[in-house]
């Protein structure tokens, strides 16, 4: 085999198919003889001939490869040998010479047994994308957002965006979300008692690196957000799944020594259902009778389309409760920013944690969204953001009652909806046979962390990103996929 494809990576396909050829060039192979022609190389590596047209092709524009006719293509020798006169290095070295055995030298970061959400990111191409966790970017407030990035690079605001804060937030921003944010979920928090950072992930990953210790047992919803066990796991801690019902978490069967219990109370992640009121009671007690705390992901609460959101956890004023919010799902996922709301003491030790990884999050980004939310213009995003979920929401109520269940009683918020399968059938073959369909959804299984008997029985359909009329023509593909899945 003369050229290997690495197995383990994000990247698009035709980059593996360039990576593998320029280390097999690398390894002294081809520097005199002709490349393989395209049919032939993709016959070897098993992947279509468009993939390694284009990673050819990118090799030629860098002039790494030189295409000859009657010959194929051919490794720019003349290059090569300028390069070895100057002594630089080889433009096919530059992945390392495989000398330094990297296991040997890494910490290892092992998530056991963890599941993994694997997404594809570039669901733009297919024509359903019914993906959880992305936006339509036509939803986005372009303008607004604009106007706010240019006012903030003028006087007096530029300061703030410019300077180097240390470990320091913007103070507008830290304002905006005290005054202008947080009192819609019923919480109060004083300056000192939040902190800014880079999404919700970010606010789970300084949490954890503040308050685990080794072998600390940390109690996650199940079926739950595979991600945020895994930040858990890498902070050492154990995870100990807890099964949820119509009401949410069992907080009856979470272990007294779970030094945190990780609960998505709102729109619990996948579910959706939110938490109930008594077990919202019981968790409280649960954790000021242990000493205990609860992180609260409260991710997508303003996102709810019957009623008024319930309060967060936080808003009870228990300082047992650490309260993470997030702007992914109201503006962008792209933007990175969230912030944390806690106690001074925590805040205090995760800002010094941040401060030696990130420092801050960007001064003109977080002075931009402090300005959008002053000037009103975030407030009416969200919106009209909420209004055309809602109906996105409603078109997918309805789908799914009419290709599925005439019982499926949607959720009341949220931007995706957890959808049962026939008896039988296997959400992961589902998924496979709805993506050659042009269909993009995800398989439940991976949010659940045991084998139990309905693991593989479950389909999560994201509907923020997907338009509008794409959504019942999108089912309508899916009904005929389910109809066309054999029982297993
Ligand atoms: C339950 C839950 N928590 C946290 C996040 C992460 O949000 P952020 O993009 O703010 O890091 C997500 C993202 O999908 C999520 O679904």
């Amino acid at each position: 085999m003369n050229f290997l494809l690495e197995a383990d990576s994000s990247d698009p396909l035709y980059r593996r198919v360039r990576r593998a050829i320029e280390q097999a060039v690398a390894r002294g192979q081809y520097r005199t003889t002709p490349l393989p022609s395209s049919r032939a190389l993709a016959a070897e590596l098993g992947v279509s001939r468009t993939t390694v047209n284009l990673a050819y092709q990118e090799l030629i524009t860098e002039g790494f490869i030189v295409s000859e006719p009657r010959v194929g293509y051919r490794v720019n020798a003349d290059l090569l040998s300028r390069l070895d006169e100057l002594g630089a290095p080889d433009p096919a070295r530059v992945a390392g010479d495989g000398t330094v055995d990297w296991t040997a030298h890494l910490r290892e970061r092992s998530t056991p047994g963890l599941p993994e959400v694997s997404k594809d990111y570039d669901w733009q191409r297919y024509p359903y994308p019914f993906i959880y966790g992305q936006v339509q970017a036509s939803a986005f407030p372009v303008a607004a957002w604009n106007r706010a990035l240019r006012t903030a690079m003028q006087q007096p605001h530029i300061t703030y965006s410019l300077r180097d804060a240390g470990s320091a937030d913007d103070p507008l921003l830290v304002d905006e979300i005290c005054t202008s944010i947080l009192p819609a979920r019923g919480v109060r928090a004083e300056p000192e008692q939040v902190l800014v950072t880079a999404g919700a992930q970010h606010g789970l990953f300084l949490a954890s690196q503040a308050l685990l210790r080794r072998d600390e047992l940390v109690a996650v919803e199940n079926p739950g957000y595979p991600d945020a066990s895994h930040i858990f796991a890498r902070a050492g801690a154990k995870i100990c799944p807890v099964d949820v019902d119509g009401s949410g978490l069992r907080v009856s069967d979470v272990p007294d020594d779970a030094r945190i219990v990780f609960v998505t109370p709102s729109h619990q992640f996948p579910t959706n259902v939110s938490l109930g009121v008594a077990r919202r009671a019981q968790l409280l007690d649960h954790v000021h009778a242990n000493d205990t705390f609860v992180l609260e992901d409260d991710f997508d609460s303003e996102l709810r389309y019957v009623g008024q959101p319930g309060p967060a956890l936080r808003a009870s004023g228990s300082e047992r409760v650490i309260y993470i919010g997030s702007f992914s799902k109201f503006l962008a996922p792209g933007l990175r920013i969230g912030f944390v709301v806690a106690e001074a003491p925590l805040i205090t030790q995760m800002r010094r944690d941040r401060r030696y990884s990130l420092r801050h999050l960007p001064g003109q980004v977080q002075r931009a969204l402090a300005l959008m939310i002053g000037s009103g213009d975030y407030h009416r995003t969200l919106r009209r953001h909420r209004s055309t979920l809602r109906e996105k929401w409603h078109l997918m109520g309805q789908g799914v009652r009419s290709i599925r269940d005439k019982a499926f009683e949607p959720p009341t918020g949220g931007t995706s909806m957890w959808v049962p399968l026939p008896e039988g059938l296997d959400s992961d073959d589902v998924v496979r046979r709805a993506a050659r369909r042009g269909l993009l959804i995800e398989t439940g299984s991976t949010c659940f962390y045991d084998d139990r008997p309905d693991r593989h029985s479950y389909l999560r359909l994201g509907f923020a990103a997907i338009p509008l009329n794409r959504i019942e023509p999108g089912l309508h593909v899916l009904e005929r996929v389910i109809r066309d899945s054999r029982p297993v």
